[in-house]
């Protein structure tokens, strides 16, 4: 089960790599068609298992995603050791109609050996076939940017069909807590309150003593914010096991959910900062709790690394999920806005 407990310290690599190399990757994106039947965390775990053997040695970093009947691989590494790997894959008996979707030299975005999600759905292949045929056009089109992180997501968590911009990423928040799983629990609330289905995410860990981590989101059009909201939950793990160092350059805004243990606040920031340093990133962070949670020290903590700080007050003596949210919602609103206009 995911542990949300484990308080590893910032500031190096979560597979102890030491500092990423400014030294351009080759970066691949293939889909495959799994011949895998019926449950697939135990191959998975076996595909991890050799994958760790090789990767780590070559330089090589991946994230492998099982759904719908489809295996959709992102790696990175130099340029020789992710040709030799694809060589490797190709001829694997576990899939078959392996397509290249994405090439591209640029930086490192992959912080792990091996990171593997595995996706829920009810979608049937024939679904998730018609999107690979729609993504290959658009990238012929060049209608998509030239990140594998774009390609992943548009291919791995696409937006729900209402959306207002189709394929477009709108306003894309991260949501954290500082303790428990409020961040869950508040994306439940959400979804709930508007009727909307949440997809659930389980990325499992490059080692068995390693906890796999959950990611819920949802997608909501809300006509008042241009191209929607998606809302992404993550367990406080995923800033220790490279998910998060994948994900977070492609979202507008980190919220946090504070606790009343303004040093369980402040290790929050300090493990999320690290991790914007690692990837290069600065985005604005969103402090969503009641006064006296040590908003002061956060702002300048958050400040100092370069980001912009928001303090989003929940008055005191309002305490539900509901109270939560009409906060939120207002300053998601005012952040939207000001990105826009
Ligand atoms: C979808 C999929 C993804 C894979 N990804 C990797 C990988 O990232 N690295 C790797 O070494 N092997 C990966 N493999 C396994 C290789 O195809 C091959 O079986 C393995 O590298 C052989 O390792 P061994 O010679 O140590 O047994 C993958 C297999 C499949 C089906």
């Amino acid at each position: 089960m995911e542990s949300d407990t484990n308080d590893s310290p910032p500031g190096e690599c979560p597979d102890g790599h030491g500092a990423p190399s400014e030294e351009p990757v080759l970066r691949v994106i293939y889909s495959s068609i799994s011949r895998l039947y019926g449950p697939v965390l135990a191959e998975m775990r076996r595909i991890r298992d050799q994958a760790s053997r090789h990767n780590g040695p070559d330089g090589i970093r991946v994230a492998l995603l099982h759904k719908s009947g489809y295996f959709v691989q992102w790696a990175e590494g130099p340029p020789v050791a992710v040709e030799r790997l694809l060589e490797r894959v190709t001829t694997d008996t576990r899939h078959h109609g392996l397509r290249v979707l994405h090439r591209s030299l640029g930086r490192r975005r992959l912080f792990m050996p091996w990171i593997g999600a595995i996706v829920q759905s009810d979608e049937v292949p024939a679904v998730m076939a018609a999107r690979i045929r729609r993504m290959t056009q658009a990238l012929n089109d060049d209608r998509l940017g030239k990140e594998p992180a774009q390609v992943w997501a548009w291919l791995c968590a696409p937006p729900q069909p209402d959306m207002p911009r189709p394929g477009g990423a709108g306003l894309r928040v991260m949501l954290l807590s500082a303790r428990g799983r409020h961040s869950f629990d508040l994306l439940r609330w959400v979804a709930e309150h508007y009727r909307r289905p949440i997809v659930s995410r389980r990325f499992a860990a490059a080692a068995d003593d390693v906890p796999d981590v959950a990611s819920d989101y949802l997608d909501l059009p809300h006509d008042d914010m241009p191209g929607g909201l998606r809302l992404v939950a993550h367990a406080r793990h995923s800033l220790t096991m490279g998910v998060a160092h994948a994900f977070l350059p492609d979202h507008r805004a980190v919220v946090i959910r504070l606790d009343d243990d303004i040093e369980r606040n402040r290790q929050l920031l300090g493990r999320l900062i690290g991790v914007c340093e690692q990837v290069q990133h600065r985005l604005p962070i969103l402090g969503l709790g009641h006064p006296h949670s040590g908003q002061d020290v956060l702002a300048a903590q958050a400040r100092a690394m370069g980001h912009e700080w928001m303090d989003v007050t929940v008055p005191p003596g309002l305490a539900s999920e509901a109270d939560h949210w009409a906060c939120l919602s207002s300053a998601l609103r005012q952040l939207g806005a000001s990105r826009t206009g």
